[in-house]
């Protein structure tokens, strides 16, 4: 598939639809995808589990570890220790606050996504989503150019942040290659020299949430993802047992998630769960996504240790920069990325 250059329509901010009495066509979804915004009661058997990263890096988290994978494909992560975070979400909010024509010298393109984006797919005449994004890349870094300089301590706080964070994601690793029960270096080997990347979610306030969604059902193209929730305002849904659960975010806590890649290495052991997020009425709420990422041109395939324990291998090899091409063509949505790469 060759790459597009060009978004396939105007580029509308969300941001600016805000404050309309009604939403936009193209943002209404089928009664299928409409979210059931009567507020599903968390309690403790239906939120995603919590583990503490202290314990986790210690290896006591084995079983723990392996049964959040399996069965959610999501989980928080408490006791960190990171504590630049909110500075990080605080600095990306006055990013989003400043005005238009400020964040619009950043506006991006599907060449890269880097940038101040509003949509993912380049097909035209798509259901957009009830959201806008900055989505940069850590390493290989992206361009200077492409960083706001607005606010001035952005990018310095957000390097920071990251910096910290890939300390915790190599734990994170190695407990994941103890959780499938391969060698410790099994997932740093498999993803080489991996890569990095933020997308920070802006869903602005919406005057009709039961119509739309912040973000549409998908699952994440990539290793893992570190998300910093929003400290006030719900909204992340992840999929299970066929219902769409809220996360209840811990404060101070990290919500970590399977991406694709690792369902592919661990032969669909460990899941890379559909999740979306609803759109607000009476707020608008921040998220930072932090995507850690195998190297563009190594091939992924089923680790074979687990195919000799438990074969066949369920997916056929591919690297990461040919999966993404697809998913750029397409946009994210649901598991039909995996799916196309089943062997029967
Ligand atoms: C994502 C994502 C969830 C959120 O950026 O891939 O799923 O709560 N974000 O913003
Ligand atoms: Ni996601």
């Amino acid at each position: 598939m060759e790459a597009v250059y060009e978004w396939p329509e105007p580029i509308v901010r969300v941001q600016t639809l805000a404050d309309a009495a009604t939403i936009p066509d193209c943002y209404v979804r089928p009664c299928s995808e409409r979210p059931n915004l009567a507020a599903v009661p968390v309690t403790a058997s239906n939120n995603i589990p919590v583990i503490d990263f202290a314990s986790l890096a210690s290896g006591r988290e084995t079983a723990a570890v392996a049964a959040a994978c399996r069965d959610w494909g999501f989980f928080q992560l408490v006791n960190h220790g990171i504590e630049t975070a909110e500075e990080v979400r605080r600095a990306w909010r006055e990013f989003f606050a400043l005005p238009m024509e400020e964040k619009q010298r950043y506006a991006n393109s599907p060449a890269t996504f880097e940038g101040y984006g509003s949509r993912v797919g380049v097909v035209k005449g798509a259901l957009l989503d009830w959201g806008d994004y900055f989505f940069l890349h850590l390493f290989p870094p992206s361009p200077p150019t492409k960083w706001p300089s607005s606010p001035s301590q952005l990018r310095e706080k957000t390097e920071a942040y990251c910096a910290a964070l890939a300390k915790v994601v190599e734990a994170v690793k190695r407990a994941i290659s103890a959780a499938l029960g391969v060698e410790e270096g099994f997932m740093e080997a498999a993803f080489g020299e991996a890569a990095a990347a933020i997308r920070v979610n802006y869903y602005p306030k919406c005057p009709q949430p039961e119509l739309t969604l912040g973000l549409s059902a998908h699952s994440d193209p990539g290793g893992l993802t570190f998300l910093l929730p929003d400290e006030h305002v719900k909204g992340l849904q992840v999929r299970h047992a066929g219902e769409w659960i809220t996360v209840d975010p811990v404060p101070g806590g990290l919500i970590v998630n399977i991406g694709d890649q690792i369902q592919l290495l661990s032969n669909g052991t460990f899941k890379s769960v559909e999740h979306r997020v609803t759109a607000n009425a009476a707020a608008d709420r921040i998220s930072v996504a932090y995507f850690h990422n195998p190297q563009d041109d190594i091939l992924i395939s089923p680790a074979s240790e687990i195919v000799r324990r438990s074969g066949p291998a369920l997916y056929r090899p591919i690297t990461y920069k040919e999966y993404k091409i697809q998913i750029r063509m397409l946009g994210l949505g649901r598991q039909s990325h995996v799916d196309s790469l089943k062997t029967t």
